[in-house]
Parts: C-alpha cells; sequence; structure tokens
C-alpha cells in the first residue's frame, strides 16, 4: 500500500519536504511533521495545541463535530446506561471489557487497596483549616512518592499494575480526609464491604457518633458522574501527566502534576464556577445582563460550563448529565431545585444567541455536575476534587500506554523565540 503524503514546497529555499501522513482507525489523519525540522528547519507554530496531535493512543476518542465520545470504542452513553465505573476504570486500563472472573480480581484488588498509610494520614493536619482541597489532594498525591517505594520501577509492568491499583484505590480515601480536615471531623476510614462510590461517600459523610446509611439514589448519581468524567483522550491535565511522565518521573509525581492542571477554572474547576456563577446571577431576569458582560470581551467573564476546545456541538456527557439532573433531584425529593432551574433558562437563552451560535458553544460536561453533586450533598470546593477521583482512572491509562510504548520520548516542545538578538552585559553603573 503506498503511503499518502504531503508535498511542502520551501519557496525562499526552493526546497522541498514531503511529510508522511498517518490515517487513524478512525477520525483525522495526521501528518508527520518531523522531517520539517530534519529537511527544512524550520519548526511548527501551534499555541495551545488546538492542530496537534502530540502521542498515539488507543485509548479514547471523540469527534467534537459530532458530539460523540467513545472509550476503547464503546460510545459513552452504553456504558452510562449499562456499566459501572469499575468496570470502566478495567476497560480504559485494559482495552477491553472484563469478564466475570477478571472483574471480580480488579475489584477485590482495588477494594483491599483502599487504605492510607497514617503518617500520610497525619500530613493534612500540617493543612491550614481552610486550605482549598484540592491543595491538600495534590500535595498528598505527591507524598505517596515518599511511602510506596515498591512501585517506582516504572519499566516494570508488575509494579505499574500495583501503582495503578494502588491510586485508584486510595485517591478517595485522600479525598474524603481533605474534606473531613476541612470540617474539623475525624477522619473515616474506608469500608472495604462497600462498593467504589458508596464507600467515598461512606468516608466523606460518617462520623463515630451515629450509623450512617449510604444513599443508593447519591451513590448511583456518583457512580455515573465518574464514569462520564473517567476520560477525555488528551485534555490539559492528561498530557500535563503525560509530559510530567515523559520524563521518567515517579507515577504519584506525575498525577499530582494531572490533578493541579485540573484546578484551573477552563478545565476541571469549571464545576465549581458554575455554581457560584449561578448564585451571582440570582434570577432569570438576571440572564441577559450576565450574558451581555460574558459577551464583552474586556469584561474577563465567561459563561462557565460552556464551550469546549474539542465539541463545537453538544458534549454528549453534558445531555446525560442533564437527564440525570432531572431524575436524582426528583428522587432525592428536590426538584424544585432554583439553581437547576435557573441553570436550563441559562442554557436555553444561551443556545439561542447569536454569538454563541456563531461560535458553537454549547454545554459541556460541568454546566450541571455541580447541580447533582450539591444535590448529593458535595460542598463545592469539593466538585473539582471529584473530578479528579474519576480522572485518575484516565490519568493512568494514559500514563501506562506511554510508558509502554518503546517509542516514548520526553517531551519537549519548541518554541518562536521574538525576544532580544545577542548583546554584550553591560556594568550596573553604565545601564539607563
Ligand atoms: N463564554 C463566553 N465566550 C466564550 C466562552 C464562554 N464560556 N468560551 C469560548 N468563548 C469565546 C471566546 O472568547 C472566543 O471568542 P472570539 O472568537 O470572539 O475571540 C471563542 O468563543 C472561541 O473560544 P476559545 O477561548 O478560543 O476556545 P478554547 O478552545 O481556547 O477554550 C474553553 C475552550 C477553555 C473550554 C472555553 O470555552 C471556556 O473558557 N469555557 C468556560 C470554562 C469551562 O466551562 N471549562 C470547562 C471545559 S470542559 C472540561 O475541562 C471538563
Amino acid at each position: 500500500m503506498t503511503q499518502k503524503t504531503l508535498e511542502l514546497v520551501d519557496r525562499a529555499s526552493d526546497r522541498k519536504v514531503s511529510l508522511p501522513v498517518r490515517p487513524g482507525t478512525i477520525g483525522p489523519s495526521v501528518v508527520d511533521i518531523a522531517p520539517l525540522n530534519r529537511e527544512l528547519g524550520v519548526f511548527t507554530y501551534d499555541p495551545g495545541f488546538g492542530a496537534t496531535a502530540a502521542c498515539e493512543s488507543r485509548i479514547t476518542y471523540i469527534d467534537g463535530d459530532a458530539g460523540v465520545l467513545l472509550y476503547r470504542g464503546y460510545p459513552v452513553e452504553q456504558l452510562a446506561e449499562k456499566s459501572t465505573f469499575t468496570e470502566v476504570a478495567y476497560l480504559l486500563l485494559h482495552g477491553e471489557l472484563p469478564s466475570r472472573k477478571q472483574i471480580d480480581e480488579f475489584t477485590s484488588s482495588i477494594r483491599h487497596h483502599t487504605m492510607i498509610n497514617e503518617s500520610l494520614l497525619r500530613f493534612f493536619n500540617g493543612f491550614h483549616y481552610d486550605a482549598h482541597p484540592m491543595a491538600m489532594v495534590s500535595a498528598v498525591v505527591a507524598s505517596m512518592s515518599a511511602f510506596y517505594h515498591d512501585t517506582m520501577d516504572i519499566y516494570n509492568p508488575r509494579q505499574r499494575e500495583i501503582f495503578a491499583h494502588r491510586i485508584i484505590a486510595k485517591i478517595p480515601t485522600i479525598a474524603a480526609a481533605a474534606h473531613k480536615h476541612a470540617l474539623g471531623q475525624p477522619y473515616v476510614y474506608p469500608r472495604n464491604d462497600l462498593d467504589y462510590c458508596s464507600n467515598l461517600l461512606h468516608m466523606l459523610y460518617a462520623v463515630p457518633c451515629e450509623p450512617y446509611e449510604v444513599d443508593p439514589v447519591a451513590a448511583q448519581a456518583l457512580d455515573l458522574l465518574f464514569i462520564l468524567h473517567a476520560d477525555h483522550e488528551q485534555n490539559a491535565s492528561t498530557s500535563t501527566v503525560r509530559l510530567a511522565g515523559s520524563t521518567g518521573t515517579n507515577p504519584y509525581a506525575a498525577i499530582a502534576a494531572g490533578i493541579s492542571a485540573l484546578w484551573g477554572p477552563a478545565h476541571g474547576g469549571a464545576n465549581e464556577a458554575v455554581l457560584t456563577m449561578l448564585e451571582q446571577i440570582g434570577t432569570v431576569d438576571n440572564i441577559p445582563k450576565f450574558l451581555s458582560q460574558a459577551k464583552d470581551k474586556t469584561s474577563h467573564v465567561r459563561l462557565m460550563g460552556f464551550g469546549h476546545r474539542v465539541y463545537k456541538n453538544f458534549d454528549p456527557r453534558a445531555k446525560i448529565i442533564r437527564e440525570m439532573c432531572h431524575k436524582v433531584l426528583s428522587r432525592l425529593g428536590r426538584s424544585d431545585n432554583p439553581l437547576f432551574e435557573l441553570a436550563l433558562r441559562l442554557e436555553e437563552i444561551a443556545l439561542q444567541d447569536e454569538y454563541f451560535i456563531e461560535r458553537k458553544l454549547y454545554p459541556n460536561v460541568d454546566f450541571y455536575s455541580g447541580i447533582i453533586y450539591s444535590a448529593i450533598g458535595i460542598p463545592r470546593s469539593m466538585f473539582t476534587v471529584m473530578f479528579a477521583i474519576a480522572r485518575t482512572v484516565g490519568w493512568v491509562a494514559h500514563w501506562q500506554e506511554m510508558i509502554a510504548d518503546p517509542a516514548m520520548r520526553i517531551g519537549r516542545p519548541r518554541q518562536i523565540y521574538t525576544g532580544p538578538t545577542r548583546r554584550d552585559y553591560r556594568e550596573i553603573g553604565s545601564r539607563a
């Protein structure tokens, strides 16, 4: 089969370069630009990586125009309807849906890695009472590398697997400890008889002085949200994990880097920002005024939970979450939730507005997720932490894929330099 190529001519030097075009299994092909530098001595310029594929991956596929999201080929809608977060975690990590035996072994391994070293738990006491939980979670995850030395050999597949199970099992325990620290309540130990999300709810809400029953509606809603947040190909935090991991750093450090990247309001911090925005808007009457601020480029205000780098159509996850909002709120007896009503009107008005239509700005996964989180009692500062728990699975899958690839190289972008040209040092007395 003849390989497709893209021919480029450099008119300045009259030199030609032939760039191989590589097809994917679905989606756009990519042009291999390596010969550009080798043969013509130029780099490409793509701020924000809007047109650059940084790696080859078999994990997740997104068609942003059609609103399609596939995990290992399976549509997220089918997984949301039929699967569980633990099964989706197995799928993302291993590439195939598990057999009964495989899922039983995987689930058991995750359930038996949930406790964290007591010294690590004591770290929380060092944080100020009002520390943001993302600050605590990223710091404690980074500190795991000081405790679990048996998983530091990144080229040993068994150590990588133990790391994967360990971080996926322990991140809910770390997240819940951050929450308890903020409340000033005692830390609650994990219960290995509970499923992943029920155990998380137990660690977040149980107290030693009275029995706590996990609400199955809340656990189910959380499980679904986690499925939808589990992976999203080369987003900012996953790319951060890959870049940090490409240096050969230990995996806990790479995941901590991802948590930090997720924190920003343009990424995972958006779910927290959406609720703050809805409260600031307050009532339906204030929507037009808010939208005109969001459209005004000098205001720095954005309609949070709207827009996406890849989706130029409905984010399929947003559709599922909006439907789930209705269900969860009515099953929890809170169907008259004023913030949800406001969000629905805001979405409706924005979707009819020329500004948002022209720019193909639609609700993203986070427009409604915060409303569900608050309905099940998760405090706002913990929303992004919830996202981090779910996305840890995706980060680990990508890190594993990268490390196992013999072609892995350190990630090292180039630049166009526009600073001063060479100049000589001037003694301090002769400077202007
Ligand atoms: N509100 C108002 N205007 C917007 C918004 C928004 N939410 N999003 C994009 N725009 C405008 C931009 O100002 C720009 O307008 P212009 O062409 O007149 O200059 C145009 O739409 C294109 O936007 P970009 O910023 O170039 O889009 P980009 O792909 O770089 O950013 C992003 C995507 C960061 C998600 C952006 O849409 C945004 O800030 N949204 C709000 C924050 C948010 O919800 N983030 C969560 C994303 S999903 C996730 O990470 C889980």
